[in-house]
């Protein structure tokens, strides 16, 4: 079949490259789809179950550190998009082992922007119909201030805001706001940005960034916030919230993210950065008040059931305080916003984890590592 775009995406088996994966196999059949993953601890193909045998589907066990491999995929599919989500992605994880950030985050965007640059550079047509896009996230800012700690009401409306939807500071990042990575995972993925910027300045390659805030929802690896808290609600185990609770973070639902990326794939501005995010903050100690309150009402507890199970612990190094995406720009020019309340996309979230528990139960049991190991070799 003569397939209208190739595409590369990255890191497909993990939380955000499934949904991308999903989405964009779905609703371009005429698409060739290669996603490409190092099932790493963080990528489980469980989570693309039902698009596997799609015709316009295929996978690639590959590392993206791995230059001579990523040529290979590269010239071998013919490739003329790639949107790159792999990555090392937990924050707590690059504090204690910041090189392995350093290799795939860095070297490892390197290498990819290297292949592709050296590709579209051997064809006639050069980098005409061809396009870098980069995935990253508001941590590359830095932290903000807290300057509203009871909250105020958000400055930024959309057409699923929340009643309550609370800013906790004044000021927010935008797409001009200076980089002030602190954790070694932002340094990694600030210097990421950086080199795609520079392959662009240097060399003309069509790049895009992206910086988005936090996202949740279905098939997210659960050492992160939301997952780990409902399902050790479900276990009756302690909830270990880091400090006092008051750090705040700005949630949007995956599928609101994916539909970013797929509208900014195809209509953004080559050599442009927008940022993504869902005018949606909230403090962690609120968002674990509406998993417990969530996950009890779910599965009959009386109210208050699980409320003991929150336990202050010493604070995550260097936590950044406050996270807050101004969005508006995207808003404005490519006319996405958020399609889902926050209450919405937490009850729909809270039923998936409970709705697929040997998902979540196969990935703490470690037995998740086992399922491909035979069809692609072990990790
Ligand atoms: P994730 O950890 O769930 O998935 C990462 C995927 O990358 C996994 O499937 C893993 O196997 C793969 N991978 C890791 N190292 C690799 C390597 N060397 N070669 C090939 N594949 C490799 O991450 P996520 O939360 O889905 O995040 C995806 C991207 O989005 C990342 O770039 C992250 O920085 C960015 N981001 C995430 C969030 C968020 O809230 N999760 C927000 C903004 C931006
Ligand atoms: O802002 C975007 C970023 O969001 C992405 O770039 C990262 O890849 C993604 O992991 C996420 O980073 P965070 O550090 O904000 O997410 P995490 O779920 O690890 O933590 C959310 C907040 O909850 C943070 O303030 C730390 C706190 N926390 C987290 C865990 C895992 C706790 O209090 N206890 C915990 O056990």
């Amino acid at each position: 079949m003569k397939y209208k775009r190739r595409i590369l995406i990255t890191g497909g088996a993990g939380f955000i490259g499934s949904h991308v994966v999903r989405l964009f196999v779905n609703k371009y059949p005429d698409y060739l789809i290669v996603n490409l993953d190092a099932l790493t601890y963080a990528g489980n193909l469980a989570n693309l179950i039902d698009i596997e045998k799609a015709p316009n589907y295929r996978f690639v066990k590959a590392d993206i550190a791995d230059l001579q491999r990523m040529r290979e995929v590269i010239a071998d599919n013919n490739i003329d998009g790639v949107i790159h989500l792999a990555a090392e992605s937990h924050v707590d994880r690059s504090i204690r082992d910041p090189f392995t950030f350093a290799r795939t985050n860095v070297m490892g965007t390197l290498a990819l922007l290297q292949a592709a640059k050296e590709y579209w550079e051997s064809r006639p047509e050069k980098y005409d119909g061809k396009l870098f896009y980069h995935i990253s996230t508001d941590e590359v800012y830095g932290a903000l201030e807290l300057t509203t700690p009871e909250g105020i009401e958000s400055p930024f409306r959309t057409k699923a805001s929340a009643e309550k939807q609370h800013a906790y500071g004044t000021d927010f990042f935008v797409e001009t706001s200076k980089y002030n990575p602190h954790s070694p995972y932002s340094a990694s993925k600030a210097s990421s940005d950086h080199f795609v910027r520079a392959y662009h300045d240097t060399y003309g390659m069509p790049t895009i960034v992206t910086n988005c805030s936090n996202n949740y929802g279905p098939y997210q690896f659960p050492e992160k916030l939301i997952p780990l808290f409902i399902n050790n609600i479900r276990n009756h185990k302690p909830l270990p919230v880091y400090c006092k609770g008051e750090n705040v973070r700005d949630w949007l639902f995956v599928e609101d993210h994916a539909r970013a990326i797929d509208l900014i794939f195809h209509q953004g501005k080559v050599a442009d950065t927008y940022n993504i995010g869902g005018f949606n903050e909230w403090k962690n100690i609120d968002i674990v008040k509406v998993l417990i309150r969530t996950v009890d009402k779910i599965l009959g507890n009386p109210e208050g059931y699980s409320d003991s199970l929150i336990t202050f612990v010493s604070d995550r190094a260097g936590h950044d305080l406050r996270y807050a995406i101004d969005s508006r720009k995207l808003q404005q020019e490519l006319g996405w916003e958020p399609s889902l309340q926050f209450e919405e996309g937490i009850e729909k979230t809270v039923r998936w984890y409970l709705d697929n528990q040997e998902w979540v139960d196969n990935i703490t049991s470690g037995e998740y590592e086992n399922y491909y190991k035979e069809m692609y070799g072990n990790k």
